[in-house]
């Protein structure tokens, strides 16, 4: 995958108007004024004089206009061919509102809403788009919605903002303008959708903090209570005074002469080959929906000289029925989808329905929403590497597509190597196919949504409806991502002509054809050889068995419900507009159940086929997904414990909330991008910059030798250069930094530097090569109790294993940032820190000046999750010493690519060990060696932690747990939520799991055998008087029902072969450390008003710190909520600060806050006492005039009596199906138990629990962090390598509880901390599926212990089942 660059810089140039070329020399000049009216004009070349005659048709444009929020813009030459409607949009002051983050339609921060005009039905409809991708001159004519243009704090929300701030849709906020505008536009369009069809609209919206459930819900609450359309379409046209329909500007040709590159947009198929005509020696681009350069840097228009936009083209956008159906180049995929949907009930194309359903899972609705078919086809062309969906569908079906401006015909296979200079693919044919063809699709991908295959197919069959399944013709095998050549698999088409498909040998013969023909290419990140060709064989043989086992059933009417056999029963869903089908074995368990598109003929059982075969043929549909969520509250305390939004949320819903990034530019701002290393291991020879500095509107280059005071980003630990001094440690290290006039510029600077080195070496980046290296770091003490040695050696039973775990990067939305501004005393800055005496000492320290001189201030963070604890230091310092050199305000914030390379994450893992237990499963001595990948520094190191953390749940008397931090070429790696909990957790209940299976046990059973009981000791020391966790056992046992699920899955499981379940119950003792969390805080009373303001030490990223402080302060000083206004942090009021993390942050700073607020109560009391039943504005002002002090200060600085003041429990019951053909699953359901004490916030609360374990199913089952291992380069730097999950990868049923009746005496207010723990309860979705494959394992006879790794990916999950060929058969 070549690399995703940004957009160049805008460049200033004078206007132009449109160019005329000269017939001779070509060269391009402008005509004289009023030429280009209409009509044939005369001209003469400047250049070589040639009178020559031009016909201007219609007037041409240089510019382009449309509104945004209903108010118009016009623009021109003055902005690059290259600048992107979000750059407008937030360069212009128009929206701040619309975030950015990838830019490369992987996250949908950038969502707005267009009317764009829908060639299939000829309506003007709403569609969101990344704004990211979308240039701006594409956008002439266009009525474009952003988050701000449909409702406001001051104005009102617009009911979708609403219902996303009543259902605490929001936390860290960054991701909601985007999720509010999908929505919007949504219901634009369709203002009473479907649950399902609400729920597939938001493929393309990442949200890291949430985990989704209560985005969906709000979103998903328009389905049934629907908002009148008029209200929403709230924008009037200024001509008609009608609502805006868009579209309303004149199709004129367009011409923009930018200094970077001309644009055009021609009108006609002529004009446009004229166009191409006139510029064949140069770099053209056609561009259409401009996506394709979200998947291929190279694609970008920054590498072209002449862009081409085609919307304008009518005969691109046409749609005919002849003897095939015809398509234009410019369908939209979502065109494309709805087209043919609607044909498929024409005779000959039923299978329409089939490659529609499949292109509804492409990419994601804001990229189907624009991006077109041909584009698509084209990236192929480009990139035969890439698994093109639209490429392998129509090649199937027998599609041949125009080219033009000869008209001639190829087949999507010849397109592929057909010179497309100056040439336009005008149309796709696509044919009737003849009764008895069957055409089915598959694609499986590491991440249910937004995300490349590993393999995908498209099989097309003709088969005869006999017994024996004659196979009439050469069917057509389709598969991509097995390699850059392989289109058809020809050798098995050849074979399976004319043979009868009914047959079990010719399956066999067909399936090892395959197996021998396909030769995939290993590829890191989508999936090995040997997957690649498993999944492309069972794909044949789930078609196979498909048909061997399907015969034409009745058509089922809607709202029908009949038994068809014994062992299926339909039923229509309109909602859904599904069929379900739900089957049952004989002894009516319920056993499946599928949607089918009603157009389809059902399925039923053919008596030659075992039925246990039968489910393989069908692949898992996720229903919608539901939440609920339990918990008690306790009214007598409110606000406290009263479940109420956060106090940002409706700011963060209509775009109002600020992020640093959109503070307005202060006059001479600069922009910073980091230059960075791309060797691992090596020494830096020479840098060059002048090539940078040549670029217009770079300013300065800067490095290590700049720095005036410590070249050092570490706040603890050994030191971590801001800028490489000499010795590279890891590729992605910052070598210096750029600093420029825009972000565009420096961007465009830091990758025009050159770098050399010397003493180039192979790095190391995984934890087997610095072992075999011994590449250590001084190791930490090792937990020694009893003698697990020997304790192990007089087991009468034991095991030993080995388990590893990835790095998983923070993903916070809103990458690193810090605003530099020199002062006349020192430095003003505003950074996205978790620790801002962290930040403010380094940066004082980089520039050799005094703390004091330094005021740091944060107001909210995009997101945290530990990245922005030690690591902003990195950003800030590197920020403030640009800002001394520059004498000038700067602003450094990383790219996505940046942010993934230079920054570190969550240590990779693995773990050794060895284990001594008894007959039944008690724990007798357990040795674990935790290797943990610290990345070149040691400062990265979590494994002491992971050590207390090691035991979980489990007492045992004899523990040796040994960490051992190992150096790598990686970046220093930091905290991320539940930092050494999280991996030693995992490495406890991985230990217990192996246990279980070795005896053959229910690893539940093991599980409460060995549970800490009241009283007793962990191995770090700490008595447990208060340890709960065997009851929240039984009361999930109960809640759940997890005994009897346990016996539904067990029987599902002797039921079918190739589908198969899996439960898992993880109990999770969490310690909550309080040493450390050292907190500031200040509360002022104004006699004014008698409002308060607070300022403390905390951070608020989305967990509520904000709203808690506030329940807490209204609570104890008696007064409303609204009264209370929270400050943004600074050093000043907060100075000496701790780092908001470690799930403390909350608790401790409230505890801050009530200290505060009760030194004001007592003082108030005297003069209250005085007063009969004042109010609180007559309390405060005859305080104020007896000279009471109305401010409080409090400085806490916890000591506990062991290393943790408590700990928090909670138990998680997941169950999983999975396809073992496949190793796709759906996490079916899962509930948690989770103990919070007596929570503050209840509702914010349960946000945690469900972001944090969503959190965890990505470290768990999807994200992993791969190094290419000749350079160390992360080579999942982005977002289409780098998968957290997406709103389908969240459990379909998601229950949770807060613990009950359960005040935490330990705790401030009675509560507990929650922001980490719950993570750790989500390896029970990884052990779910570990079981799952378990049962698949012992159906082919290998039933023996196995590890699963983690993240437990798609292709692992497969790869585990030890499937072979020889088992794909219709019969045992
Ligand atoms: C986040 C994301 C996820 C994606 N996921 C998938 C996926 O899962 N599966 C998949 O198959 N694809 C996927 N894609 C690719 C996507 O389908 C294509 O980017 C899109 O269809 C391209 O269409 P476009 O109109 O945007 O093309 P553009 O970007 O406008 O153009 C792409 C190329 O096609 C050329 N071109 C466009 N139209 C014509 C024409 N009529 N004649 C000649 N040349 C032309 C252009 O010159 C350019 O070189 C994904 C893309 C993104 C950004
Ligand atoms: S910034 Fe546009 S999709 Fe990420
Ligand atoms: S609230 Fe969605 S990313 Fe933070």
């Amino acid at each position: 995958m070549s690399s995703r660059l940004p957009s160049s810089p805008s460049r200033q140039l004078g206007t132009a108007p449109g160019l005329v070329s000269c017939p001779v020399c070509q060269a391009r000049h402008v005509p004289f004024p009023n030429q280009p009216s209409g009509g044939v004009f005369a001209s003469q070349c400047q250049q070589c004089c040639h009178v020559f005659k031009f016909r201007a048709s219609a007037p041409t444009k240089s510019t382009v206009t449309f509104t945004v929020n209903g108010k118009q813009y016009t623009a021109g030459n003055e902005h690059s061919a290259t600048t992107s409607l979000n750059q407008f949009l937030r360069q212009n002051h128009v929206s701040f509102g619309t975030k950015f983050m990838c830019r490369e339609g992987g996250c949908g921060c950038c969502t707005v809403a267009v009317m764009l005009t829908n060639p299939v039905d000829g309506k003007t409809e709403s569609a969101s788009i990344n704004s990211c991708l979308c240039p701006l001159f594409v956008c002439d004519g266009w009525t474009i919605t952003t988050v701000e243009g449909i409702g406001q704090q001051r104005t009102g929300l617009h009911p979708i903002q609403q219902h996303l701030v009543d259902y605490n849709g929001s936390q860290c906020g960054f991701c909601s303008p985007g999720m509010v505008m999908t929505m919007y536009s949504l219901l634009e369009n369709n203002p009473s959708p479907t649950k399902r069809f609400v729920e597939d609209a938001f493929d393309g919206n990442i949200c890291r903090c949430t985990g989704y459930r209560p985005i969906l819900d709000a979103m998903k609450s328009f389905a049934k209570q629907v908002p009148d359309i008029e209200d929403i379409r709230t924008k009037v046209c200024k001509k008609t005074g009608k609502p805006c329909e868009g579209g309303c500007s004149s199709q004129n040709s367009l011409h923009i002469l930018s200094q970077d590159a001309q644009w055009y947009r021609p009108t006609s198929l002529s004009e446009l080959y004229q166009i191409l005509g006139q510029h064949k020696t140069e770099s053209v681009r056609l561009t259409f929906g401009s996506t394709a350069s979200g998947v291929y840097g190279d694609l970008g228009p920054w590498n072209y000289q002449v862009i081409v936009d085609i919307h304008a083209v009518k005969e691109l956008s046409t749609i005919a029925v002849t003897s095939t159906l015809d398509v234009g180049a410019n369908l939209t995929l979502a065109n494309l989808i709805q087209l043919f949907f609607s044909k498929s009930t024409q005779a000959g194309y039923s299978y329409l329905s089939t490659i529609g359903s499949h292109l509804s899972r492409v990419a994601q609705s804001q990229v189907r929403n624009v991006g077109s078919w041909a584009g698509n086809l084209v990236l192929k062309q480009k990139h035969p590497e890439f698994p093109s969906d639209v490429f392998i569908l129509l090649e199937a079906v027998g599609a041949t597509l125009t080219i033009g401006p000869n008209s001639e015909t190829v087949t999507p296979l010849e397109f592929l190597s057909t010179d497309m200079t100056g040439r336009v693919v005008e149309q796709a044919h696509l044919p009737t196919l003849p009764d008895k063809t069957y055409v089915r699709t598959y694609r499986v991908a590491p991440r249910t949504q937004n995300c490349q295959a590993y393999v995908n197919g498209a099989l097309r069959m003709r088969l005869d409806k006999g017994p024996s399944f004659t196979v009439l013709e050469q069917p057509s095998l389709v598969f991509g991502g097995i390699s850059k050549t392989l289109v058809h698999a020809t050798k098995t088409e050849q074979f399976l002509t004319g043979k009868q498909l009914g047959d079990q040998t010719v399956l066999q013969g067909a399936l090892n054809t395959l197996f021998t023909e396909l030769l995939p290419d290993d590829d890191p990140v989508f999936g090995s050889a040997a997957y690649k060709k498993q999944l492309a064989v069972a794909f044949l043989y789930k078609v196979k068995h498909l048909h061997y086992n399907t015969r034409l059933a009745q058509r089922v009417k809607p709202e029908q419900l009949s038994v068809v056999s014994f062992r299926f029963l339909f039923r229509v869903n309109s909602e859904e507009d599904k069929v379900h089908i739900y089957a049952f074995a004989p002894c009516d368990l319920l056993i499946s159940c599928h949607f089918v598109s009603r157009q389809f003929c059902l399925v039923t059982c053919s008596a030659s086929v075992d039925p246990k075969y039968v489910s393989g043929g069908n692949n898992l549909v996720r229903p919608v997904s539901s939440g609920q969520q339990s918990y008690d509250t306790q009214k007598m305390e409110w606000p406290i414990t009263e479940p109420l939004p956060k106090l940002e949320a409706k700011a963060q819903a209509t775009g109002e909330a600020e992020y640093i990034n959109d503070i307005p530019p202060i006059d001479g701002q600069l922009y910073g991008t980091f230059v960075l290393s791309t060797e691992g291991n090596a020494q830096i020879q020479t840098i060059d910059p002048s090539a940078a500095l040549k670029i217009p509107g770079v300013v300065k280059f800067i490095s290590a030798s700049d720095i005036p005071g410590e070249n050092n980003c570490s706040p603890f630990g050994a030191a971590e250069e801001i800028f490489c001094s000499g010795k590279v440690e890891y590729a992605g290290q910052a070598l210096g930094l750029i600093i420029a006039e825009s972000l565009a510029a420096a961007e465009d600077g830091a990758r025009s530097v050159k770098v050399t080195y010397s003493n180039v070496q192979a790095p190391i980046v995984s934890i087997q090569d610095a072992i075999d290296k011994k590449s250590f770091f001084p190791k930490p003490g090792d937990v020694v109790v009893g003698n697990a040695e020997d304790a192990i050696a007089k087991s009468p039973k034991s095991v030993t294993g080995s388990v590893s775990m990835s790095s998983q990067y923070h993903f916070h939305l809103e990458t690193h940032i810090s605003q530099c501004t020199p002062t006349e005393g020192g430095m003003s800055i505003v950074a996205s820190t978790q620790f801002p005496d962290g930040s403010q000492t380094i940066a004082a320290k980089a520039l050799g000046e005094p703390v004091s001189s330094i005021d740091l201030s944060v107001r909210r963070l995009g997101g945290g999750f530990g990245a922005k604890i030690l690591k902003n230091c990195h950003v800030t310092a590197a920020c403030a010493v640009a800002a001394r050199l520059t004498i000038k305000p700067v602003r450094l914030m990383e790219g996505l690519g940046t942010n993934m390379e230079m920054v570190g994450k969550r240590p990779a893992y693995r773990a050794d060990y060895q284990v001594g237990f008894t007959e039944d499963g008690q724990l007798n001595g357990v040795k674990i060696i935790y290797y943990c990948d610290s990345g070149y520094s040691p400062n990265g190191d979590t494994s002491p932690t992971a050590t207390q953390f090691g035991d979980n749940v489990y007492h045992c008397d004899n523990w040796h747990m040994i960490p051992t931090p190992v150096k790598t070429n990686c970046p220093g790696h930091t905290a991320v939520r539940g930092p050494g909990a999280t991996p030693g957790i995992f490495i406890m209940e991985t230990i217990i799991e192996h246990v279980a299976k070795s005896l053959g046990k229910d690893p539940t059973a093991v599980k409460i055998l060995n549970l800490y009981k009241k009283g007793q000791t962990t191995p770090t020391g700490m008595y447990l008087p208060y340890c709960s966790i065997s009851d929240l056992m039984t009361q999930l046992d109960t809640s759940a029902q997890v005994s009897s699920r346990v016996q539904q899955v067990q029987q599902f499981n002797q039921a079918n072969r190739w589908k198969k379940k899996g439960l898992s119950v993880v109990p999770v003792k969490y310690g909550i450390l309080w040493e450390g969390g050292y907190f500031n805080s200040l509360v002022a009373i104004y006699n004014g008003d008698g409002t308060v303001a607070v300022n403390h030490g905390g951070v608020e990223m989305g967990q509520g710190i904000n709203t808690k402080v506030s329940q807490v302060c209204a609570r104890i000083l008696g007064i409303p909520m609204d009264l209370v206004k929270i400050k943004p942090t600074d050093t000043l009021s907060a100075a000496n600060t701790g780092v908001t993390g470690g799930s403390v942050g909350s608790e401790l700073t409230c505890k801050a806050v009530m200290e505060c607020c009760q030194m004001l109560v007592a003082r108030m009391a005297p003069v209250k006492a005085k007063m009969k039943d004042p109010t609180w504005l007559q309390l405060v002002q005859k305080c104020f005039s007896e000279g009471i002090d109305l401010t409080a200060r409090y400085w806490l600085f916890p000591k506990t009596q062991y290393e943790f003041q408590y700990n928090s429990y909670g138990v998680a019951c997941s169950e999983v199906e999975f396809d073992v053909l496949t190793g796709e699953y759906l996490l079916n359901r899962v509930d948690i138990l989770f103990d919070c004490g007596e929570s503050i916030n209840p509702a914010l609360d349960i946000g945690q629990v469900e972001g944090a374990f969503v959190f965890g199913l990505g470290f768990h089952l999807l994200e992993e962090t791969l190094y290419d291992p000749k350079t160390g380069q992360n080579i999942t730097s982005d977002t289409w390598t780098y998968k957290p999950p997406s709103s389908k990868d969240i459990p379909v049923d998601f229950r949770i509880q807060l613990l009950k009746n359960a005040p935490n005496p330990l705790g401030v207010l009675k509560s507990k901390a929650v922001g980490e723990p719950p993570l750790c309860l989500s390896s029970s979705a990884l052990f779910a599926l570990k079981h799952a494959i378990e049962a698949a394992r012992k159906d082919a006879g290998q039933d023996t212990p196995f590890v699963l790794n983690s993240p437990a990916t798609v292709a692992r999950l497969q790869e585990n089942c030890l499937t072979a060929v020889s088992q794909f058969v219709y019969k045992p």
